[in-house]
């Protein structure tokens, strides 16, 4: 088993028993630190949205060995956020308010390997919703704007950015299927 997704796999299973303060948990994260993405959540039912958000983290952790299987899901899940308002640049500050909402919970378990691993993680499956969904411009930018970090009271010691990881993209997790393809068939679709 690949360590990578041992960590993530364990890490997901201490915070499981936890799920709805911890989605909970992420989204007062989010709009604290990135209130411009409040507004899209404007009609959102956030009971029901942060039941459906930690499904879908349970289905990616369940099928890191069969990375094939989310393809689809993701593709499709990548088109309906097209619908629902968000921008490629979002996914960062995403990923930020993730890690930040496992930092909380997980205390010093929250390693510099665990994070890795979810930044690995959390690059892969990016890469395939934005596969699956079509925009005009530029490529996303996938390190979060640290000026706006400033505004976040949540952790004192966030450090940490969504970064793409250059180890981890066509690495440990999704492995070479998600890291490489997905970013040519952002690259093809952006030609
Ligand atoms: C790894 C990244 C993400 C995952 C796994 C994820 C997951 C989900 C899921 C499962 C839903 C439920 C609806 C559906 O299945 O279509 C949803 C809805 C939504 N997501 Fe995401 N999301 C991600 C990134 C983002 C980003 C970057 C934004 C932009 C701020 C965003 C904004 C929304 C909004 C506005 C909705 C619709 C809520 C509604 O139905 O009113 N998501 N997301």
């Amino acid at each position: 088993m690949s360590d990578s997704i041992q960590l993530i796999e364990e890490s997901f299973a201490k915070v499981k028993p936890r799920a709805p303060e911890f989605a909970a948990s992420f989204y007062q994260n989010l709009f604290k630190a990135y209130p411009e993405v409040a507004p899209l959540f404007a009609e959102t039912d956030m009971k029901a949205q942060q039941e459906k958000l930690m499904n879908m983290l349970m289905l990616v952790v369940f099928n890191l060995h069969y990375p094939q299987n989310l393809i689809d899901t993701l593709q499709q899940l990548g088109s309906r956020h097209v619908q629902y308002g968000a921008l490629r640049e979002h996914y960062p500050l995403v990923g930020d308010a993730l890690f930040t909402t496992f930092e909380q919970y997980l205390g010093e378990e929250w390693t510099r390997e665990v994070k890795q691993a979810w930044v690995g993680a959390y690059t892969d499956i990016t890469a395939m919703m934005l596969a699956g969904a079509e925009y005009d411009g530029e490529i996303v930018k996938l390190e979060a704007p640290g000026e706006k970090r400033s505004t976040s009271q949540v952790s004192p010691t966030q450090d940490h950015k969504a970064e793409p990881a250059k180890d981890n993209i066509n690495g440990p997790i999704l492995g070479g299927i998600f890291g490489v393809a997905g970013l040519i068939i952002i690259l093809l679709l952006l030609l």
